[in-house]
């Protein structure tokens, strides 16, 4: 170990770089010589309590990844609005006057995608119009940015105007880490995760373990950094990034555009990362200035060539990893031979080289024909994709093509559609026979009226270059398949209007009999002039904090609703439960809480917990959505729930393994929380969803013996032994279930549990968000 000399940073150092700095040097001092990756640098530098965090059960701090639970102090929120309905809910139930850090608003989910930009985000603006005003009145009531509908696309928007280097965000949206194109650590969260950062609450992660992508070379011709994501979900398939943040580093880094890295980063959500990240490189200045932030790449060139926190150049933070860092795995990726991709259907993961893919769709018996050509959203709508499409649409136009599929456009955000629509590169497009979408997430998020007449049920193909392609995500009919592709394949596909087409080796026919290849596409990182922010009605709004403006809920709103906190948990063990249902097979936050035409009640927990598993099967009989009262009358089992909740009778669920797989939709939590339910037994659960439970003050038991499933029925009453010992012993101690049947018989069930200090406060609390207002108010 070499000495170090460690001093709080010079004042030459702005005030949040100085923050950065001095926390950074508190982690060298923890960690000693240890070589770090940039993405341990931030994140370590956000750390409450550095020593605590990264000594404990880490043996001295060399086993941090993987094992340490960080209590990280996030920079900034960005919420958007489908979410941001039961965050603030969620924060307003706080009783704060305003947030502890900055946070914005962005509407850009809940406007359809049908004729074109204008007309459509005239319409969704009045059906969703009490949405808005409750999100604005929210913001101006606590101070926070409010980006209205058609200011553009969560993600674009916080790249251009709040991602910068070294900063720590959360975001409640998956595609969040977005913004690690501009060397941030950014993380996709719930509205509690949220809230929790909101109310100045330290927000806990279990160390995340390192994947580093080396990537050499440098992209040419049809290949875009797109590419780069598409192949490694390949790769690593959807699962493969669990638990890793993905870091990029190698020669091959600085080569690419800014907005390029934020499409990578985009993406690895679809691999289950926690978040992506790239290094701070001449293309990140080059973007920050272009964007109007001179000061923050002055800013970054500080600290990234400030002498360091220790004696020695290693020590510097330099905005990428340190020589020599260790990953925990490392993929390679040569640019130069890396070719276009197309991932689908159904999943991000089916990877295939566009070589292939011909020849993929005939064996597959994929539709050949191409119903539709969708570019740009959060992912792939930058001056650099856009003006490459742009490129190809020219040279089929001189031809005298016409796209041969429909081709729509969506762009990130008012600033990019304002420079684009400057630049001419809109009037290509529409000139095509494009349809300019509104800067919005439309079709990217099922918010999409076809105009072709593609009935539900009728398989057919569309190419996007979005980022997810689950069944029915884009059109709500589980038969489309969306192909995942950078936005020039799928522009100079829509010309074809075929699956099979090859831009890179096949040529069309023009009207007049010639035979016509694409160019290589060809664009700019940026345009020469600086960006256009566009119309002033869609910048971004900050007025307040103003505690005395009321937020705008109407008391007989179906979409909002105020949020009561939920009670305490009793000072005793629970008794007289009764088990609502016992569920067989699968069981994932869809199944508990389904999305679709459900979506629009998000702000509204009464009126969408009349979802509740309503897509569970019955143990017992086998049926859907089916439970049966004591006197076996048969109810929905949310219509049961309700009744039970009506009569204070407290409920639990059986259920098999992994229960609560699928997304963190805190609204699988919530609602039988609201409905009644005290605690979910099962043989297994899905990780983050077992957590929200107890954030919402419901107890995640797992059966110590799996045949005990078979021994518990529908309607058994139910009693703890041991619960609220264990809970004032924070989380210590062993928990049974005396459960008896109707005949009388009576037994006792084991189980396992695993409720910390921290868990065992937020359900003796009632809910994390009471103990949170509890400890705000103080
Ligand atoms: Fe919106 Fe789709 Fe991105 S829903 S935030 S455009 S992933």
């Amino acid at each position: 170990t070499r000495t170090r000399h460690y001093s709080s940073a010079p004042s030459l150092l702005p005030p949040t770089n100085e923050k950065l700095y001095n926390k950074y040097s508190e982690v060298r001092r923890v960690l000693g010589a240890q070589r770090l990756t940039l993405a341990e640098k931030i994140l370590y530098s956000h750390l409450d309590n550095v020593e605590e965090s990264l000594l404990a059960n880490t043996n001295g701090g060399r086993d941090v990844r993987g094992k340490a639970n960080l209590k990280l102090n996030p920079d900034r929120v960005n919420m958007q609005d489908a979410s941001a309905q039961m965050a603030l809910l969620q924060f307003m139930a706080c009783k704060l006057p305003q947030t502890a850090i900055p946070a914005s608003i962005h509407c850009d989910h809940l406007i359809v995608g049908e004729h074109g930009a204008a007309e459509d985000l005239s319409a969704g603006i009045k059906v969703n119009q009490e949405v808005f005003d409750f999100l604005e009145s929210a913001a101006k009531k606590y101070g926070l940015d409010f980006w209205p509908p058609g200011a553009g696309i969560i993600h674009q928007t916080v790249l251009e105007n709040y991602a910068v280097p070294g900063l720590m965000m959360l975001g409640t949206d998956s595609h969040s880490p977005n913004a690690g194109g501009l060397s941030t650590i950014t993380i996709g969260v719930g509205g509690a995760d949220a809230v929790e950062a909101l109310v100045g609450a330290p927000w806990e992660l279990k160390a995340p373990k390192i994947l580093g992508v080396r990537l050499t070379g440098k992209l040419s011709g049809w290949v875009s950094p797109k590419d780069v994501i598409l192949h490694l979900a390949g790769l690593l398939t959807v699962r493969g990034g669990t638990g890793f943040i993905v870091e990029y580093f190698g020669p091959g880094v600085e080569t690419l555009s800014c907005t390029g890295m934020a499409t990578a980063c985009n993406m690895g959500a679809e691999i289950g990362a926690t978040t992506s990240i790239f290094p701070y490189t001449e293309a990140s200045r080059r973007y920050l200035q272009s964007t109007g932030r001179d000061q923050a790449s002055r800013d970054a060139a500080l600290l990234q060539n400030f002498p360091g926190a220790g004696s020695s150049e290693d020590a510097y933070f330099k905005f990428k990893a340190d020589e020599g860092a260790e990953y925990d795995q490392v993929i390679e990726i040569n640019l130069s031979e890396l070719e276009p991709h197309i991932n689908g259907p159904f999943t991000p993961d089916l990877s295939t080289p566009l070589s292939k893919f011909k020849e993929t769709v005939q064996e597959q018996k994929w539709p050949e024909k191409l119903s539709a050509g969708l570019i740009g959203s959060c992912t792939n709508s930058s001056y650099e994709d856009m003006t490459r499409c742009e490129s190809i649409v020219k040279a089929a136009e001189e031809a005298g093509l016409k796209p041969a599929a429909d081709f729509y456009i969506t762009p990130g955000s008012e600033q990019i559609r304002a420079t684009l629509d400057r630049d001419g590169a809109l009037e290509t497009f529409t000139g095509a026979g494009g349809i300019v979408l509104s800067n919005a997430c439309g079709p990217c998020i099922g918010q999409w009226k076809r105009q072709d007449g593609v009935e539900k049920g009728t398989p057919n193909a569309i190419l996007t270059s979005y980022n997810r392609n689950f069944r029915g995500r884009n059109d709500g009919n589980p038969d489309t398949m969306n192909f995942l592709a950078s936005p020039e394949i799928v522009t100079a596909m829509s010309f074809a209007g075929t699956t099979t087409f090859n831009p890179m080796t096949d040529s069309l026919t023009t009207p007049d009999g010639k035979e016509f290849r694409f160019p290589a596409p060809s664009g700019l990182e940026g345009p020469k002039t600086p960006f256009d922010a566009g119309v002033d009605s869609l910048k971004s709004l900050r007025q307040g904090p103003n505690p005395k403006l009321d937020v705008a809920i109407s008391p007989t709103s179906d979409r909002l609703a105020l949020l009561e906190p939920f009670e305490q948990f009793p000072l005793s063990d629970l008794s007289g439960l009764r088990v609502l249902v016992k569920i067989t097979g699968k069981c994932t936050t869809d199944t508990i809480s389904a999305a679709g035409p459900w979506l629009k009640y998000k702000g509204h927990l009464p009126n969408i917990s009349a979802n509740t598993l309503n897509t569970a099967v019955n143990a017992a009989t086998g049926e859907v959505n089916v439970a049966y009262d004591l006197d076996g009358s048969k109810y929905t089992i949310p219509g049961l729930a309700l009744k039970w909740k009506e009569e204070h009778r407290p409920w639990l669920v059986v259920a098999e393994h992994n229960y609560g797989e699928g997304s963190a939709r805190e609204h699988a939590a919530l609602q039988p929380r609201y409905l009644g339910a005290r605690i979910i037994v099962c043989k297994s659960f899905a990780r983050i969803h077992e957590t929200n439970l107890k954030k919402q003050g419901v107890v995640p038991l797992t059966l110590a013996d799996e045949a005990d499933y078979d021994k518990i029925d529908a309607g058994d009453e139910v009693a703890t032994v041991g619960l609220y010992d264990m809970l004032k012993n924070g989380g210590k101690g062993e928990v049974s279930l005396r459960v008896t049947k109707e005949t009388g018989e009576e037994f006792l069930v084991k189980t396992k549990h695993a409720v910390s200090e921290d868990h065992a406060e937020f359900i003796l609390a009632g809910s994390a968000l009471n103990l949170l207002s509890k400890r705000s108010q103080v």
